[in-house]
């Protein structure tokens, strides 16, 4: 199997069709990934607003999951769950992370890497509120990435959530969390059909944020 699965993961095509410009550099990498989301909006991107939330265990072992940005503010990237979860846990005791997202429609890959602090109990209560009753059932019940030994436990604990959020609207689990990454590096990838990638990554200093290109 290993030559056949070789040959057929490398025949899948990579980096087709037409792709946009880099477009220009303004000074702030904040405005530069707007008008790289509004562009990934027009162009029917799905899910632009997906990223991979990279961070490192207390071993020093990377990990890394998809989530949902939630805002970007001139502070850095919002994103939200459960601070027992690993995630959390990582956080805590470590909190620095990179997000990378890929535009795959657009050829785009934009890496953020920084610092990572909590919201506060005012964001991180108003990013529970804003989820459907579901999903804020789900978030209070779960005991996220522990072994799930018997799935009518959480069908049950889903059930009882939602029935404690339905008479208590304003109910919101001390467990979720609203983090932010404070990005010290940006980076703007962006192909090439001709294979002739540009980067450029934006850093941060006490004087503020500079640009430069990187060989691709
Ligand atoms: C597209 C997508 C969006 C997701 N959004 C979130 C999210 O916003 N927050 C979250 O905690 N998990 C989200 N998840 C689930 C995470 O990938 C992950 O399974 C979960 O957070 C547990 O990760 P951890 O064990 O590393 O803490 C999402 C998964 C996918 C595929």
């Amino acid at each position: 199997m290993t030559e056949d699965t070789r040959s057929w993961i490398r025949s899948f095509p990579t980096l087709g069709g037409a792709v946009p410009d880099l477009g220009p550099l303004p000074d702030s990498p904040i405005t530069k990934f707007l008008e790289w989301l509004e562009e990934a909006v027009a162009a029917g991107v799905p899910e632009p607003h997906a990223a991979a939330l990279s961070t490192v265990d207390s071993t020093g072992v990377p990990d890394a999951r998809f989530l949902i940005l939630k805002d970007v503010t001139d502070e850095g990237f919002w994103f939200s769950g459960d601070v027992r979860s690993p995630k959390g846990v990582q956080l805590g005791a470590n909190p620095v992370a990179a997000l990378t997202l890929y535009w795959r429609e657009q050829g785009r890959q934009v890496r953020v890497r920084g610092v990572v602090r909590e919201g506060g109990r005012v964001l991180s209560a108003r990013d529970f509120r804003e989820r459907s009753v579901t999903a804020r059932a789900v978030a209070a019940a779960s005991r996220q990435s522990e072994s799930l030994l018997d799935p009518q436990e959480y069908t049950a604990a889903v059930e009882s959530a939602v029935e404690r959020i339905e008479s208590d609207p304003t109910y919101v689990s001390d467990t979720w969390r609203a983090w932010c990454l404070a990005p010290d590096s940006v980076e703007f990838w962006q192909a090439d059909p001709g294979r002739r990638h540009l980067r450029w990554v934006y850093h941060c200093d006490q004087d503020g944020w500079s640009h430069h290109e990187l060989w691709p």
